[in-house]
């Protein structure tokens, strides 16, 4: 099934592949813009920005961000996961560690979307425990309307101030729809 034909399960799509790629750009020129004018484009061992995305969500975004930066960027994965009904709201489990030590490096963690904020909150907890030289947060969406933990983004996509079920662009509804190029709202017949 193509893309297209997912375009029918949509009630509307919220971020077009053109806005999504625009915004994309922007983000890595802000960033650029920012970490060069605090001296933090390489730490002081010379290496440069590191990117850590999120795994699963985050990865069509960073592998589309990092492709923009014009100065030297790595990268790296991790991967977390909510636990289930019945444990204590926001309680979040390490699936898979990043690959290597983050001490002293410039850190910016790449999500896809930021709902509850648990996650990131956890994330924040567990990455400066390490002690890198800074540590910074870029999500594509910022879902504000869905905030229970205090949070601090300091680079958001889009946000989006309704409470709808997005897809595409790396969210998932049951694992579909990661691959499509645009965001849209899934019409509640395809949900449950
Ligand atoms: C999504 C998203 C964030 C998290 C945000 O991941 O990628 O990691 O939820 O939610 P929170 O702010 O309420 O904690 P998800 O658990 O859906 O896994 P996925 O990345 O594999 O899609």
């Amino acid at each position: 099934m193509s893309s297209l034909q997912f375009e029918d399960r949509m009630s509307r799509i919220l971020y077009p592949e053109d806005v999504i790629q625009r915004r994309v750009r922007e983000l890595a020129d802000q960033i650029t813009t920012d970490y060069t004018q605090k001296g933090l484009a390489k730490d002081s061992k010379g290496r440069p920005l590191l990117l850590v995305g999120v795994l699963r969500g985050a990865l069509v975004f960073m592998t589309d961000l990092a492709r923009r930066f014009p100065i030297p960027v790595e990268y790296d994965l991790i991967s977390v996961s909510s636990y289930g009904n019945g444990t204590a709201p926001g309680a979040v489990r390490l699936v898979k560690d990043l690959e290597k030590p983050i001490e002293g490096r410039d850190v910016l963690l790449v999500e896809d979307i930021i709902d509850t904020g648990y996650t990131i909150e956890y994330l924040r907890r567990s990455f400066t425990a390490r002690n890198p030289a800074s540590f910074r947060v870029c999500t594509l969406v910022d879902k504000v309307v869905r905030r229970e933990a205090k949070t601090i983004i300091d680079y958001a996509g889009f946000a989006l101030e309704v409470d709808e079920f997005i897809v595409g662009y790396g969210m998932d509804y049951a694992e579909l729809y990661r691959n499509l190029p645009y965001v849209g709202i899934l019409k509640p017949e395809y949900i449950g």
